[in-house]
């Protein structure tokens, strides 16, 4: 039997996006502290910074907002597609299934290399098949974007109809931004390795989009929120914690490849969590969980140094914001979109085809 390695370890590009300390807990976009950018920026100038290098002066972000809101529209023929599939599709599947038709659509699948104006138009337009498709799907009318509202905002707005609470709105853009960019994870390798080929952004994000979908990667935080529905009650939480990693069962929100200690994403998201459900017995059960599931981790797994990572927050943050369950998944991609496509602008600028080896441990006949 191969040994599995994961590719742990293995340097598969250079890039000057982000750079992840895992010992030291630290997270870096293009030589800002992610958490300070969380806490200080729009999501806009945030995006700006990754696809372009530098934070916007005043006229090129108004340009800009400018620009991401003129990309909000849904073709009619991308929602004549998304009406089609059926009501039993998951949401990943059909944010996978609307790239790859609007990648088909708009002429630019044999385009090389591909342009910074592709990653504004599917970021902006992916939040908008989200709102349109969950609205479809609960039987409420699609909801128009608004005009007045950046990227964040609209989203809240074009999923409810109702205009946000700005508590809600500084909530959710901290995630966006912490969420928006994470180095060589799975999803974004697997972005690069198709656009390594010279193939488009539109095939490398459907790529991307498949990547997240599973839950050991973006699936992880609706998986919290079960956890915690099943742990129910403070005094159950040991209980069921200990029974979960006896019979060998992984617990979600907790462990990272590349973090041996507190995931610093995880901790500003706790920050804003705080401030906004502090009186929730829901998010006082979580702040539980967490000390007995990070105990529990070291006396089970002794050495592994098992932290929370920022899918348990994730979830605390989006549950605050009255984020549908089926939307965390989906909503954790409107924001990665910003760093996959950055990573696909990157690795067309020095590219070269990816092509690893594997080891045979099969027989050789003879
Ligand atoms: N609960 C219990 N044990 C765990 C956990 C966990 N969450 N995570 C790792 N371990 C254990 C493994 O069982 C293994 O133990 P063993 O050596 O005794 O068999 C050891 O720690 C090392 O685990 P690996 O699988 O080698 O760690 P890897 O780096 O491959 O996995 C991963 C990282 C997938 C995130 C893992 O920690 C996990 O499955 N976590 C739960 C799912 C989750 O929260 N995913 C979101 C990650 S963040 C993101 O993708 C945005």
């Amino acid at each position: 039997m191969a040994s599995v390695t994961g590719l742990e370890g293995i340097v598969a590009a250079e890039t000057e996006l982000s750079f992840v300390d895992g010992e030291k807990g630290l997270l870096i976009y293009r030589g800002h502290e992610a958490k300070e950018l969380a806490l200080q920026t729009s999501f806009e100038e945030a995006a700006y910074l990754l696809w372009n290098g530098k934070l916007p002066g005043d006229e090129e972000l108004i340009h800009f907002r400018a620009q991401w809101k003129a990309h909000r529209v849904l073709p009619a023929a991308l929602k004549a597609i998304i009406d089609q599939l059926p009501a039993k599709s998951d949401m990943m599947s059909v944010l996978r299934t609307a790239i790859s038709a609007e990648g088909a659509a708009d002429g630019t699948s044999r385009a090389w290399p591909p342009q910074p104006e592709a990653a504004l138009r599917y970021t902006a337009m992916l939040s908008v098949i989200i709102a349109y498709r969950y609205r479809q799907t609960e039987g409420l009318p699609p909801v128009e974007p608004h005009p007045e509202l950046d990227h964040v905002a609209n989203y809240l707005y074009m999923l409810t109809g109702k205009l946000p609470k700005q508590a809600h709105v500084k909530a959710l853009t901290t995630y966006f931004i912490l969420a928006m960019e994470h180095g060589m994870n799975a999803s974004t390798f697997a972005g690069r390795v198709v656009l390594s080929t010279q193939s488009d952004m539109a095939s490398a994000l459907c790529a991307s989009i498949g990547a997240m979908k599973g839950p050991l990667h973006g699936g992880a935080p609706s998986e919290v929120v079960h956890m915690l529905d099943e742990i129910e009650t403070k005094e159950r939480a040991e209980m069921w914690l200990r029974q979960q990693l006896s019979s060998g069962q992984r617990l979600m929100g907790f462990g990272h490849r590349i973090y041996k200690t507190f995931d610093p994403r995880a901790e500003a998201l706790r920050i804003i969590t705080t401030g906004l459900a502090a009186e929730d017995p829901w998010f006082e059960l979580a702040t539980l969980v967490e000390s007995v599931a990070v105990n529990l981790l070291h006396e089970f797994k002794p050495g592994r140094k098992l932290y929370t990572n920022v899918e348990f927050y994730a979830a605390a943050v989006l549950r605050a914001v009255s984020m549908p369950k089926t939307l965390f998944t989906p909503t954790f991609t409107a924001a990665r979109m910003v760093g996959w496509t950055a990573h696909l602008l990157e690795q067309a600028s020095c590219n070269r085809i990816f092509r690893p080896q594997s080891v045979y441990v099969g027989t050789i006949p003879g």
